[in-house]
């Protein structure tokens, strides 16, 4: 990929499993961004709160602050999910929760990823709650991959080139729109 001027993208992935497939999309996009990019993959989203409007105040709890502060800064976001339950996880959507009063994902250029054994209703419900927050989703920048456990070896490496293929194809995208 060319390099353009370096980006700050903040990566978060919906599952907390150890030897998470979307982890290991995101680890792979890491290694494939453009030379300079700071490329962070949020770890901190089981630390976050359930969401109470009561602490959504001047004063709210040090790990929401600190995560808006992560997304107001990005220049871009990347959501790599699992289905749960033919929805969102919900430790996702709890984080998501906390930004809309901030507003930190307004206007942010965002990828939304959904890897999962199908996905669909997930994927759905994401591209609904980003427009709720105001994300800038760019068409290009969406993949659904299902039946991805299929598509990874034991070392989390993508086997799959149609996969790789998509997922190039949408990172590029998604650093032209930055
Ligand atoms: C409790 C539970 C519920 C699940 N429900 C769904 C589902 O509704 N739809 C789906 O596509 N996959 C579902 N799955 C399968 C996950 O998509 C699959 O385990 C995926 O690999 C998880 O992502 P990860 O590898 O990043 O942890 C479910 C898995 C668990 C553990």
């Amino acid at each position: 990929m060319q390099s353009s001027s370096a980006k700050n993208i903040l990566a978060i992935s919906g599952s907390l499993r150890a030897g998470s497939s979307n982890h290991a999309i995101l680890n792979y996009l890491g290694k494939i961004a453009p030379a300079g990019t700071s490329y962070t993959i949020y770890d901190g989203l089981s630390q976050i709160p359930h969401f109470d409007p009561g602490l959504d105040n001047d004063n709210p709890p040090e790990t929401v602050t600190a995560f808006r502060k992560l997304t107001a800064e990005a220049d871009g976001l990347i959501i790599c999910t699992p289905e749960y339950a033919y929805g969102v996880p919900g430790t996702l959507k709890n984080a998501l929760d906390w930004t809309v009063s901030s507003g930190s994902l307004s206007e942010k250029p965002l990828a939304l990823i959904t890897a999962s054994t199908g996905g669909e209703n997930a994927h759905a419900a994401l591209l609904l709650i980003l427009t709720a927050l105001n994300a800038k989703v760019a068409k290009d920048t969406t993949v659904l991959i299902s039946f991805i456990r299929s598509k990874m070896d034991g070392n989390g490496d993508i086997t799959d080139g149609e996969t790789v293929k998509g997922l190039m194809k949408a990172f590029k995208a998604f650093f032209s729109s930055l």
